[in-house]
């Protein structure tokens, strides 16, 4: 029996396989990006302020050998966990996401879409040596290519457009910032990398129902939490930090006591 609406705080390998096969009507998963950032170089900004990157243990990996097979581990598990009649959205950005969708397709699960999430206020490069990073790829997929039957709310997404189809793969969200982006005490951001609300809304929406179950592996700030609850889905997430742990059951309480 899975516990619901419930962060499990431990390594998620070792969470999922412990849930039995099709257990999750849809799956969410914002992995490490193995950034691999040189050391000791600063990245400065034109106002002459220091961009602090993510350069927490969580994603530090030795080689690309070991980031795949941490890699595959987990999305080995996640496939099986999956129902049928569900799917999975991994996201990730040039660092990770082409390794990421090797492994996907090696492992048997079949692509629906890759949806280019488009940050439209994105950092600039600063130093103009190359384009500005400004997206995002999510990779939506099924367990295998005879997955017919998934969840895709076209009829709805249909209707939030004026009624006509809502065929789009670049969606354009600002990134997290201001009110949403939750700080420490100092001000300084109390997650690297927390995902703006509407980007998975936008997931949620398009791929599952009201009393489905949605895992998110990689739950961080708990912004799959906030999101599930708001939309009347029911949740499971995995984390590995305890801060991170402790600031997502606050995020949720707090939102609780707001919606009631
Ligand atoms: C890219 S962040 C996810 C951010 C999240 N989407 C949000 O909006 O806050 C990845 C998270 O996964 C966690 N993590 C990394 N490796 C993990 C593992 N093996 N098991 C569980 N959590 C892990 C990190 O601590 C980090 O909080």
């Amino acid at each position: 029996m899975i516990s619901q609406n419930e962060i499990i705080h431990d390594d998620c390998i070792k969470v999922l396989k412990t849930f039995s096969d099709n257990s999750f009507d849809l799956i969410f998963a914002d992995p490490p990006y193995n950034l691999q950032l040189p050391k000791n170089k600063k990245l400065i900004r034109a106002d002459g302020s220091e961009v602090i990157p993510v350069s927490d243990s969580w994603d530090k990996f030795e080689s690309y050998e070991e980031y795949d097979i941490f890699t595959e581990n987990w999305i080995k598990e996640c496939q099986r966990i999956l129902k049928p009649t569900g799917t999975i959205w991994i996201m990730g950005m040039y660092h990770n996401i082409f390794r990421v969708g090797k492994i996907m397709q090696d492992l048997g699960l079949w692509f629906l879409n890759d949806v280019i999430w488009v940050k439209i206020d994105a950092m600039p490069n600063f130093n103009g040596r190359r384009f500005t990073n400004n997206h995002e790829t999510l990779i939506w997929a099924v367990k295998n290519k005879n997955c017919k039957n998934y969840t895709f709310n076209n009829e709805f997404l249909k209707q939030m457009n004026n009624g006509l189809q809502m065929k789009d793969t670049d969606w354009i969200f600002k990134i997290c910032k201001g009110r949403e982006r939750l700080k420490d005490g100092n001000g300084i951001k109390a997650h690297p990398t927390q995902k703006p609300l509407k980007l998975i809304q936008q997931v949620l929406l398009s791929a599952s129902r009201k009393g489905d179950l949605v895992l998110d592996p990689f739950m961080g700030s708990g912004t799959t939490a906030i999101v599930a609850k708001a939309l009347g889905r029911n949740w499971v997430g995995i984390e590995k930090e305890k801060k991170y742990v402790d600031l997502a059951n606050m995020r949720i309480k707090k939102y609780t006591e707001q919606a009631r």
